[in-house]
């Protein structure tokens, strides 16, 4: 039998194994409503999901459809599901659409929406209800966990070829329109004194005492309990890892503007102390920093796993980056099941609603082309990754509202420019959907530079103070693999030997260096 998927520590790091060996998702998220049936999934994702050569897909289990009347579960949905995924030679990521949606508690089954005196509802400080089941609703919470342990004990049961490897609780949870729940309910258990472990962990006895914070964190410390009651759930039916997910503070970045209480990366304390059950915090990332939130949530010994991104063609070197920079666990652009249709088609007021620019879901033909070489050719050369960085010898970067920089390598220094190749320049702004420059130079050898990325050129440079000067002896276009190393297809010779540039397509360089004076 195929081991349990799980988290173990090496380096340092936490790393997701699969199969006994390491995994990183080359992946993609699908539309909300793509896997509620397993006949749409067969007609219209499948074939958009293939040309992609993707080993994961990131896709939702609702409670709605596995428990349609309570105590009564279906899994028929599920059993198809993990059939197709068999079949497709890809692995699951499972998101768990239990109480909480984008903060809201639209994907529960109809006989909790209907009884909504025992399944209360957040209500914000002029007592309007808002459409979110209270954190604070043992009911609620136990009713989720209840659900969620059988999907999980079914899992255990069914999946043995361990399709699904990670499962995301709830998705973007948090209180939109207000900074805490005021219910009733909820306003007992705030005025009250803080239970044992928020006064251990906040060292304070009333929640007031955290003045403007303590709404917020009020709301994160009544989540995580609800979180970790459901996850210790699922875990004790199967373990698998299990994370939650992100909508990131953004302008305007006021708790309740964005979900109050939800797992951003500055609650990354209180999330681990009162859910020690999840495994790590997960960003969904469309705003355009994308390199300060990677950045941002690989800190602390959180593993950075990417279950949503824009898929925009800046999709692209994000990927890279995010590969190179902090060894990506996963990368999934959001609607993936469009991307190869070029149909994406996200409605505009629930964008707005999303707070989410629209510019990262623009269908642009070339998107899926670039994403699936990409993905190609990292699986290809993920050792020589894997051992570059280990040994020092990788460096990404990635363009951010910047012209370039000059990067210290162990014999030379490489001025990197961006965007000298897409036309635009470097000090002209791009359009927002174009891809942008990134990518990762990784050292072969002493005067050997493997280059890899989209939209930048670069230029060779002495060490300061050195009198040599570095020359080209040869640029050569080509693809890296484990396997076999350096395959050439093109050399850059005479006219062509001092271009060492990347287009906007994702490729590779082999340049080897030398010096002369
Ligand atoms: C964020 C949510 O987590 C996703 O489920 C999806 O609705 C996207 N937004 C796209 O708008």
């Amino acid at each position: 039998m195929k081991p349990i998927p799980e988290i173990r520590i090496v380096n340092g790091q936490k790393q997701l194994f699969v199969d006994g060996e390491i995994f990183r998702a080359r992946s993609g998220e699908l539309h909300n409503s793509s896997s509620s049936t397993a006949v749409y999934m067969e007609k219209k994702v499948w074939p958009s999901l293939r040309p992609l050569g993707l080993n994961t897909v990131v896709l939702p289990v609702a409670w709605e459809m596995i428990e349609p009347e309570q105590g009564k579960f279906d899994f028929s949905l599920v059993d198809a599901l993990l059939e197709q995924g068999k079949r497709e030679g890809v692995r699951y990521v499972f998101l768990w659409f239990g109480l909480w949606k984008n903060g809201r508690s639209t994907y529960v089954p109809g006989w909790v929406k209907r009884d909504y005196e025992t399944y209360f509802l957040v209500r914000d400080c002029f007592q309007n209800p808002i459409l979110t089941i209270s954190p604070l609703c043992k009911a609620g919470v136990e009713a989720d966990a209840n659900a969620f342990a059988h999907l999980m004990a079914y899992l255990a049961k069914v999946d043995t070829e361990r399709v699904v490897i990670t499962v995301q609780v709830e998705n973007e949870m948090g209180i939109l329109g207000s900074e805490r729940d005021f219910s009733p309910q909820a306003e007992a258990v705030f005025q009250a004194p803080m239970p044992d472990e928020a006064a251990a962990f906040y060292g304070k006895k009333y929640w007031s005492e955290l003045g403007e914070n303590a709404c917020e964190q009020f709301s994160v410390w009544a989540y995580a309990k609800a979180i970790e009651c459901i996850t210790s759930a699922g875990k004790a039916e199967y373990p698998l890892p299990m994370y939650v997910n992100a909508w990131l503070e953004q302008h305007p970045d006021r708790p309740g503007l964005f979900p109050s209480g939800g797992p951003v990366i500055k609650q990354l304390a209180p999330w681990r102390a009162f859910a020690p059950s999840i495994d790590f915090l997960a960003p969904d990332i469309y705003v355009k920093d994308f390199r300060k939130t990677v950045d941002d949530f690989a800190a602390d010994g959180n593993p950075l796993f990417i279950p949503e991104v824009r898929s925009s063609p800046d999709a692209i070197p994000f990927y890279l980056y995010a590969v190179a920079q902090h060894d990506a666990r996963c990368f999934a652009p959001f609607g993936i099941d469009d991307l190869y249709t070029s149909e994406q088609n996200m409605d505009a007021d629930l964008l707005e609603a999303l707070n989410i620019e629209a510019a990262a879901f623009r269908p642009d033909p070339r998107t899926w082309k670039m994403l699936a070489s990409a993905y190609r050719q990292v699986a290809s050369m993920q050792q020589t990754i894997d051992k570059a960085r280990e040994e020092g010898r990788l460096h990404a970067f990635l363009e951010e509202n910047d012209l370039g920089q000059v990067m210290h390598l162990k014999n030379f220094d490489v001025r990197i420019n961006y965007h000298v190749n897409s036309g635009y320049g470097g000090s002209r702004p791009l359009p927002a959907t174009d891809p942008r420059a990134g990518g990762f130079i990784l050292e072969l050898n002493d005067m050997e530079v493997l280059l890899v990325g989209t939209d930048v050129s670069f230029e060779f440079l002495p060490k300061l103070g050195s009198l040599d000067t570095i020359g080209y002896e040869r640029i050569e276009e080509g693809a890296w693999t484990d396997a076999e190393g350096w395959t050439s297809y093109r050399v850059r010779n005479g006219d062509e030997g001092s271009r060492a540039n990347l287009g906007a397509f994702p490729t590779q360089l082999k340049i080897n260096l030398y010096r002369y004076r």
